[in-house]
């Protein structure tokens, strides 16, 4: 069992900054085992019991974390040159080892998964699982008929693997616009699956996994836990699983 800084284990539990939760503990907020404590910098193992403004919090054996991924940042832990996932989140979880539940291209967007639990992020990629995930696309050319078949069908790539059956759904209100949903998580697989039908890829933004949204309140590059209802809904075994 590891000991803590009050504020850091507050900020993890609560999900709110630290110098957030430094603020609610000096203001006489937050209760440690049951007894008020006004010391930011106070041990406290990471099982003990918090509560803020009388409600209680769990300290949470793993984190998992919604992201609005910008454009330029790469879905990885770490990386020597680009801002990763993972960087945008470390002040707030300094040691907790985050990595990003399956992959957006650089230059795609949108809902990523951030966790430190390793078999909960393998059962939500299993191909066995079928977990969707739903994109939002915009292409250099009109969505045809055609495409929405040869998604329906199951595209073969370019170097012979023939992809699982998708749903391409064209936007009545934009002609290059679609919604793509995929059945499977292969490298690059929009843009390799349009790269077929003659079709370039704009846009990519990753609007849902699972049956899970990404939150719209969430500007791109920011950040919030999952809640306990909406992890049921990705969980292994869950509705969506
Ligand atoms: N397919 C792609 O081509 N790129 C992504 O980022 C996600 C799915």
């Amino acid at each position: 069992m590891a000991q803590y800084r009050l504020d850091r284990l507050l900020a993890e539990a609560a999900g709110i900054p630290r110098a957030e939760a430094r603020r609610a503990i000096l203001k006489g907020q937050v209760a440690l085992d049951g007894a008020v404590c006004r010391r930011p910098d106070q041990k406290a193992q990471d099982t003990a019991a918090l509560a803020l403004a009388g409600r209680p919090l769990r300290w949470q054996k793993y984190v998992y974390l919604m992201l609005d991924k910008p454009q330029g940042v790469v879905s990885a832990s770490r990386d020597g040159r680009d801002t990763t996932v993972a960087d945008l989140v470390r002040a707030q979880y300094p040691r907790r080892e985050l990595f990003p539940a399956g992959r957006l291209d650089k230059d795609s967007t949108g809902f990523v998964l951030l966790t430190d639990d390793g078999a909960f992020a393998h059962a939500i990629l299993s191909p066995r699982r079928h977990v969707p995930k739903t994109y939002r696309v915009e292409l250099d050319t009109p969505v045809t008929p055609a495409m929405v078949t040869a998604f329906a069908q199951g595209v073969t790539l370019a170097d012979g693997q023939a992809m699982k059956p998708a749903d391409l759904i064209p936007d009545p209100e934009n002609p290059l616009a679609a919604t793509v949903v995929l059945h499977q998580g292969v490298y690059h697989q929009i843009k390799r699956m349009f790269g077929v039908l003659d079709a370039g890829v704009n846009e990519l933004h990753r609007q849902a996994i699972g049956g899970l949204a990404l939150d719209p309140a969430l500007a791109p590059g920011q950040w919030r836990p999952i809640t306990e209802e909406e992890l049921a809904r990705l969980a292994p075994g869950g509705q969506n699983a």
